[in-house]
């Protein structure tokens, strides 16, 4: 394989820095990614020499805004091949989008005596939402439960499913256990039973093509800063009718038709009708930038390089004493772990000192923590400027902590 480490990492400035007098070993990216040059300064450009207000603006610097806002909606639609930009909503990361859907689809479709299907392996954003809208209408939460590896009990759906259920929420690739769900099965089965998918994209996006059509899903949602791109700045994709169909979630500029203080007020169309105020145009173009760069190393490169490190990583990481490993054995951009009885916070800042920087704590996934009866684990990620030379720092850090404190 002949990926480009050597360009990629010298795309981004942060990883040439020292921390603690180490060279960087940024293996946190699963919280947030990084940023190459191209993303920091299609931002800055923006603001140095492009910016103005989006929308309204008959001056060319708004018109060019606009225009290029809109640019950026075609390249999501193509990235994620959406059947058409008008069904993507920028919204500030998938923690929104989720909430946008459960305030404005959910508390249009959801009542009563319906039910909502989630998993126990779901990112808190994909469940506290969901926790909201069925105390507000009386909704029943439903969960799918883990197989001991960690994957999903997928024949509980034959009981979960039914006709009340109005929509299954899944991540497509968890942010803990790294496991790509079967979510185009899953999808195939809710439709079956009448209910709409929403799939948290959050963790899938940098790793491998998405195709929201193949898929079938009704929702789709993820983060720009995952993507390497600025944070802020998300996308929710809605198939067409049901997202026409929404009824507005946030009120203000920019999402309405008309405004009478006598007669009251009419809507955009979406996705405009959810883009109420002035929009992180900055964090759009910024997030065009990210994309485009992602396209021109190619996602399938990508996959390949990510692959062999994660193969390496898993191997270096089985000779580490008192190891816990979470999760099965295949599995994208992370791997989470605990060792021996150490807390992962301790851990986490004895390898800060070596300049290796991992994620601890629950990883906003306390239900997935109490599956596994721990408060909190470590958690490596690797993307695709990660490197080999890393891997074996982390491992060189763990047996120095096991050798040190037992
Ligand atoms: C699977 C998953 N869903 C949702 C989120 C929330 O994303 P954001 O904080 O960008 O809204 C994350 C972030 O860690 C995630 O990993």
């Amino acid at each position: 394989m002949n990926f480009p480490i050597e360009k990629v990492r010298a795309d981004f400035p942060i990883l040439s820095r020292e921390v603690n007098g180490q060279p960087l070993a940024y293996l946190d990216s699963a919280a947030s990614a990084q940023k190459p040059n191209q993303v920091i300064d299609a931002e800055a450009d923006f603001y140095r020499g492009g910016y103005a207000a989006v929308h309204r603006g008959i001056h060319t610097l708004s018109a060019e805004a606009t225009q290029r806002m809109e640019q950026v909606r075609n390249q999501v639609a193509a990235f994620i091949n959406a059947g058409s930009p008008e069904e993507l909503v920028f919204v500030r990361g998938t923690t929104e989008g989720i909430n946008l859907v459960a305030n404005s689809w959910g508390s249009a479709e959801v009542g009563a005596g319906d039910n909502i299907v989630i998993t126990q392996m779901e990112h808190h954003a994909n469940i506290v939402p969901w926790q909201l809208l069925c105390e507000r209408t009386g909704a029943q939460l439903r969960v799918v439960e883990l197989n001991p590896d960690g994957t999903l009990r997928l024949e509980q759906l034959d009981t979960l499913l039914d006709a009340r259920t109005r929509l299954v929420a899944v991540t497509q690739v968890s942010n803990v256990l790294g496991c790509e769900n079967p979510v185009a099965e899953i999808i195939a089965r809710a439709h079956q039973a009448g209910a709409k998918v929403l799939v948290d994209g959050a963790q899938a996006v940098m790793h491998h093509t998405v195709d929201v059509q193949a898929l079938d899903c009704d929702f789709y949602v993820f983060s720009g800063h995952k993507l390497y791109g600025p944070t802020g700045i998300g996308v929710l994709y809605v198939k067409e009718a049901i997202l026409q169909a929404m009824p507005p979630w946030e009120g203000g500029g920019s999402m309405i038709a008309s405004v009478s203080l006598s007669e009251g007020t009419t809507y955009a169309r979406a996705p405009w009708r959810f883009e109420a105020g002035t929009p992180n145009t900055g964090g759009i173009i910024a997030l065009g930038a990210a994309i485009e760069y992602v396209n021109a190393i190619g996602l399938e490169a990508i996959a390949e390089y990510e692959a062999s490190l994660m193969r390496y990583a898993l191997q270096e990481l089985r000779s580490v004493p008192e190891l816990t490993l979470y999760g099965p054995a295949e599995r994208l951009g992370v791997i989470a772990f605990n060792l021996g009885k150490h807390h992962a916070y301790d851990v986490g800042s004895f390898l800060d000192n070596y300049g290796v920087a991992v994620r601890t704590g629950h990883h906003c996934a306390m239900p997935l923590m109490a599956f596994y009866k721990v408060p909190a684990m470590c958690r490596a990620s690797f993307v695709m400027y990660n490197t080999t030379e890393e891997v074996d720092r982390l491992v060189a850090g763990l047996k120095r902590i096991h050798q040190l404190l037992g």
